[in-house]
């Protein structure tokens, strides 16, 4: 079978990001990258801000916090009235989990491709007030029929108290059916919180069709916002109910701007936030998010096909706008944390390429990622140059 031909590149974006060419930045789903025009505005606005710190932080900076979240709401397809920023997924997942007030007997139910840091909050939360967690295991081979019906049976009307389902799943990169899995948990009445983190600028399902009690995003991976941006939506009978980590002076003011304003951080990465969805609109969203799933295809079949993997053995991502693709280690190889931790260190210093390992169910897996800054020649590179390094061992 012969390999899918790489889509044409983007003119122009490799130039947009300040990413050290001497690299094949494979990863872009782990911390992003931020295009060289969203750091100029966000430096902007730290001279502004240390021109006159009383002046910044005392003068305006609620409203235009407000503004941005409206602007990057809207983006979304969130209600911006039910939207609040946080720093992160990981912080966004805290928020909701301790404003639940999970008693004894309580269970929070999640599946096995969620989110490491995530299960670990899960677990914390569930220590600290008594509740249980239970992980469903969901097989990589599972059709989204098949999915629904594991998550359908997990679920115990009454005692879970929440589900958590990833959008697009970080371990395996397969995107889930969100809506369907909101709706069996509904049938039920358990709320589901959607972690999200890898959505916008990548998927283009809107979150208000996902229809979830809480869905909560990343904007500082694919739609180049300044790290430390993401998007929390919660729908309007949680929100009073949402709490901030963090009490601090806008506390009285409610959802969403109590959960905003904690005290004195940097928040230009937020106001600096919308010029990311410039830059990708001006780049043209369809055209980047074509190209991005398509580029991490090529990836997956070059660098699969040099490790001898047939292409119906290739992990299917679940729709076509995925931009992240995983490739199956030979057995044995990066099963455990450490493992994965070594090899992914190893192929970027001896193969100058970053990419994810990571082992899922005692089977390693790397992870590569299609964007605007990539070319096929690098997983061209990666597929020539990594059979001999898996080789020596
Ligand atoms: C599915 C998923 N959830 C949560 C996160 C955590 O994101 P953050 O570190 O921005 O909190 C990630 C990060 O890659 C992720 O892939």
């Amino acid at each position: 079978m012969t390999v899918p031909r790489p889509p044409e590149p983007i003119p122009g974006a490799r130039l947009l990001f300040s990413l050290d060419p001497s690299v094949s930045h494979l990863n872009h789903g782990a911390f992003g990258a931020v295009p060289i025009p969203v750091q100029r505005a966000q430096q902007r606005l730290r001279d502004e801000m240390e021109s006159n710190p009383l002046r910044f932080f005392t003068q305006g900076l609620v409203d235009r916090i407000a503004h941005a979240r409206r602007h990057l709401a809207t983006f979304l397809g969130a209600d911006p009235d039910g939207t609040t920023l946080v720093s992160n997924v990981t912080t966004g997942a805290a928020v909701v989990l301790q404003s639940l007030a999970l008693r004894p007997g309580d269970e929070v139910v999640t599946t096995d491709h969620g989110y490491g840091a995530v299960a670990l909050s899960v677990a914390r939360e569930c220590a600290r007030t008594g509740a249980v967690s239970r992980t469903l295991p969901v097989p990589l081979s599972a059709t989204d029929e098949e999915l629904v019906e594991i998550v359908r049976d997990g679920l115990r009307p009454g005692r879970t108290r929440l589900l958590i389902v990833d959008q697009l799943t970080s371990p395996t990169a397969r995107l889930f059916p969100t809506s369907a899995l909101v709706a069996v948990a509904r049938e039920q009445g358990v709320p589901v919180l959607v972690d999200a983190a890898h959505a916008p600028g990548m998927l283009p399902t809107t979150v208000a069709s996902v229809g979830a009690d809480f869905w909560v995003g990343n904007l500082h991976k694919w739609a180049y916002a300044p790290r430390g941006t993401a998007a929390l939506v919660v729908a309007e009978r949680w929100r009073e109910r949402i709490q901030p980590l963090v009490v601090s002076w806008e506390q009285d003011s409610g959802f969403p701007t109590r959960v905003e304003w904690q005290a004195t951080r940097d928040y230009t990465g937020w106001l600096a936030a919308p010029v990311g969805l410039f830059t990708l609109r001006s780049l043209g969203l369809d055209r980047v998010r074509t190209h991005n799933a398509a580029l991490a295809a090529y990836g997956q079949r070059v660098v699969g096909d040099a490790l001898g993997v047939a292409p119906e053995r290739l992990p299917e991502p679940g729709g076509p706008a995925v931009a992240m693709r995983l490739v199956p280690l030979p057995p044995g190889v990066a099963t455990t944390l450490d493992a994965a931790r070594e090899l992914r260190a190893r192929i970027a210093d001896r193969i100058g390429a970053e990419v994810s390992v990571a082992g899922w169910n005692g089977r390693g897996y790397l992870r590569l990622c299609g964007q605007v800054y990539n070319t096929p020649e690098e997983y061209d590179r990666l597929a020539v140059r990594l059979p001999t390094l898996l080789a020596q061992g």
